[in-house]
């Protein structure tokens, strides 16, 4: 069977969406940017361990990834790991324990494969002036040797990126760009801290587009302090308007135990689960009627857009930075917090900036966290991933390609497959599971099923709701 992409959810049945994402939409489901997820990796990975790993880069490409922890102002909604700060000295700190790590990682490898990702990510990655920028792509350029094609993709805050910026980013290789927006009702953007305006946000895009960026993508966020219907349809509409090649519609995450600076949201002023709910459903409808495509886990892209492309040929992929059209590659990642996927093992960065810098100093690694993926792992992960990007599996093939990684079969996974069999989410034929265009919607929770952590019930309640 070929995944269909004009099966993807593009004709909206509100009706039926509204008691399948009733029924699954509250609850709690991992987020899946890795397998196993997060919460389940160790504390205390050792440079013996950390060795091997980085030892075992086959033959992949690479991709590389720099989180830039540092913003102007804080977003009270923000769940990334950014610290505000005017410290010129912390900055410079930074960006030496980045020439440390980059070289380290480097001199491990038994050989450096070609790269044909870079993603800037953050934080803000512009709040880098343009020397400052300059310097971070060549402190990577002097050990990786980047594919002329290659993508190379940055976030960009609109009120804090200059022109000048732009033009340099353009000029070191970027060609993909992302922004956050999350929304222009005024009301919302005074609780959360963020103003942006409309106009400020118009300006980049089209500056992007002027400088030759293939793809700009915008973040959207619905569920925050204050939102309405009527003032997201606005949202929405201004975003038509600019028509980005694609756009990211995130359900606010709330984990005020993790995240202090998100405990001043009450929880009256927080959309509950029914407004939640209408506003993803008029996100979603209005998008599809607007002509885009809906790709999967929170991402919609034009038709035209490569992501679209890939979808349709069977050749879309995933990582930590998201969807790709890049071939499967091993990622190496530099700056607090980055998770690093490579010779078969996550490797998590210490989170804080200082301490990361100072192990750095210290003539080691920064990576105090991770996990080596077992057989089974290995085989799940394929299995999810090819959920999330081909919307089809097939059990029996994985099971195949992976000797001795699936030996107990999918006996435990009979009774969650059933009920969304029942429900119309997935569609099995013999050992062969389609994702149906309503399960697309609701894609963490069919890979969830496929989860062996998520069964330990012990975890359920770490996880943000499905919608
Ligand atoms: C690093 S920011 C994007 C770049 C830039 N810092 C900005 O805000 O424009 C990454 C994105 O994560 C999303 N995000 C942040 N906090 C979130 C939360 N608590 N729940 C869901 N999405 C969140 C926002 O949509 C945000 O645009
Ligand atoms: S949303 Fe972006 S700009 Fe706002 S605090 Fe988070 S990382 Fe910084």
């Amino acid at each position: 069977m070929e995944a269909d992409i004009s099966a993807a959810p593009q004709d909206p049945d509100v009706a039926r969406w509204r008691t399948l994402l009733a029924r699954y939409g509250s609850e709690p489901v991992p987020r899946y940017t890795s397998y196993p997820p997060a919460n389940h990796w160790r504390e205390g990975m050792g440079s013996p361990e950390v060795h091997s790993a980085l030892k075992q880069c086959g033959d992949r490409p690479l991709s590389l990834y720099v989180h830039v922890p540092f913003c102007r102002k804080l977003c009270f909604y923000c769940g990334c790991n950014m610290l505000v700060t005017r410290q010129a000295a912390l900055v410079e700190r930074y960006l030496r324990a980045l020439d440390l790590e980059v070289d380290r990682m480097a001199d491990l490898l038994p050989h450096i494969p070609e790269v044909v990702q870079v993603h800037l990510g953050g934080g803000t990655p512009t709040y880098l002036d343009p020397p400052q920028l300059t310097r971070l792509v060549e402190t990577l350029h002097r050990r990786f040797s980047w594919r002329p094609e290659a993508e190379a993709s940055i976030e960009i805050h609109p009120p804090v990126t200059t022109a000048e910026q732009m033009r340099t980013l353009a000029k070191l290789g970027f060609n993909r760009v992302s922004m956050g927006v999350q929304d222009f009702d005024p009301r919302v953007q005074a609780r959360v801290n963020r103003i942006q305006s409309f106009e400020q946000t118009r300006d980049i895009i089209q500056l992007a587009r002027d400088l030759g960026f293939v793809s700009v993508n915008v973040d959207l966020m619905y569920g925050l302090p204050l939102q309405t219907v009527d003032g997201f349809t606005r949202t929405l509409a201004r975003i038509e308007e600019l028509r980005p090649d694609r756009i990211a519609l995130f359900g606010y995450a709330h984990v005020p135990s993790l995240k202090k600076r998100q405990g001043q949201f009450t929880a009256e002023e927080l959309p509950g689960p029914e407004l939640r709910l209408a506003l993803f459903e008029q996100s979603m409808t209005r998008l599809l009627a607007a002509g885009y495509r809906y790709i999967g886990l929170d991402h919609f892209a034009l038709p035209n857009d490569e992501l679209c492309r890939a979808r349709a040929a069977g050749s879309l992929r995933r990582n930590f930075m998201g969807y790709t059209t890049c071939a499967d590659s091993d990622v190496l990642a530099f700056g607090p917090s980055a998770i690093s996927d490579v010779g078969g093992s996550y490797l998590q960065n210490e989170r804080e900036v200082h301490a990361w810098a100072q192990l750095l100093e210290d003539g080691g690694l920064a990576v105090v966290r991770g996990h080596s993926l077992s057989l089974e792992d290995k085989a799940r992960r394929d299995l999810i991933m090819q959920l999330f990007c081909q919307l089809e599996v097939d059990l029996d093939a994985v099971a195949r390609q992976h000797p001795g990684g699936l030996d107990g079969g999918f006996q435990d996974e009979e009774l969650a497959l059933r009920r969304l069999e029942n429900d119309g989410l997935v569609v099995r034929e013999d050992a062969h599971v389609r994702v149906s265009p309503d399960g697309q919607l609701l894609l963490r929770t069919v890979a969830s099923a496929f989860d062996t952590y998520f069964r330990s019930a012990t975890t359920v309640r770490r996880h943000a709701p499905a919608i």
